[in-house]
């Protein structure tokens, strides 16, 4: 049982809460049993898995107060993971679909588009420049444990396959499913899709807005609707 505070592995988790040591590290953190639960599901060995003494799972029981105390969540968590960061080969690539985040800084909105991309096309999230990092702790609350299973890959835009289709305003309908490997590029929040981006991309698809409503879509929610159009796994007979 871990009683203090100054335990090597809860310094870890505090540690973890900061980009730059993940980065250096190469390690996230999950809080919460279902989390923790997706994670040995998807077979993956964790670094570390720190237990509530009330919860039946693998891992080392830890007091009830200190688990919360490096919780981030105000409710406290009953189990808390610790993993090496899951970063799929460039190989990937080339093979599927993949959705290129260009500065996606909400990390929000990189957990559901990853979530989204696990649900509706598999393939690749391709995290750009200026891309919020997917496995901060809102990132991966936010993908529900996709970022398990969903392949990510750090890479810029020339790295991923042809066509490469910008998702922006002032282009044309989505056609609908797509056979073999395409490129969905995805902008910013605050100013779309960057010059460079857009020079790279043949082809733009707008999905068709009311007039007298919102300029644009959330992107996490233009990502859902484009996956859901391309897919050949959600048409059809239900
Ligand atoms: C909040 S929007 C960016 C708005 C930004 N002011 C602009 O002018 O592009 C974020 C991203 O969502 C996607 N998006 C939002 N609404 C869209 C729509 N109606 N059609 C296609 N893509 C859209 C685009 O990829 C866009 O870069």
């Amino acid at each position: 049982m871990i009683t203090s505070k100054d335990n090597d592995k809860l310094t870890l988790v505090r540690k973890l809460g900061q980009k730059k040591h993940r980065r250096r590290m190469g390690m996230f953190v999950t809080e919460g049993e279902d989390l923790a639960q997706a994670g040995l599901d998807g077979g993956h060995e964790p670094v570390a898995l720190l237990v509530h003494p009330d919860v039946d799972m693998p891992g080392e029981k830890v007091e009830p107060e200190l688990l919360d105390g490096v919780a981030t969540l105000a409710s406290g968590t009953r189990v808390i993971g610790i993993w090496p960061e899951l970063w799929a080969g460039p190989e990937l690539l080339s093979a599927d679909k993949c959705l290129f985040l260009d500065g996606v800084a909400d990390p929000g909105n990189v957990g559901t588009i990853i979530r989204t991309a696990d649900a509706l096309i598999g393939g690749t999230v391709v995290l750009g420049p200026g891309s919020a990092d997917p496995f901060s702790g809102i990132a991966v609350r936010s993908s529900m444990g996709s970022v398990f299973t969903q392949p990510l890959v750090r890479a810029g835009i020339e790295d991923t396959p042809a066509p490469r289709i910008a998702l922006a305003l002032g282009g044309s309908e989505i056609p609908g499913p797509v056979e073999g490997p395409v490129t969905i590029c995805l902008g910013s929040e605050r100013e779309g899709l960057s010059p460079e981006v857009l020079k790279e991309c043949g082809i733009t698809w707008t999905i068709r807005q009311r007039p007298d409503g919102a300029q644009s879509l959330n992107v996490a929610a233009a990502a859902a609707i484009a996956c859901e159009r391309i897919s050949s796994a959600t048409t059809g007979s239900a």
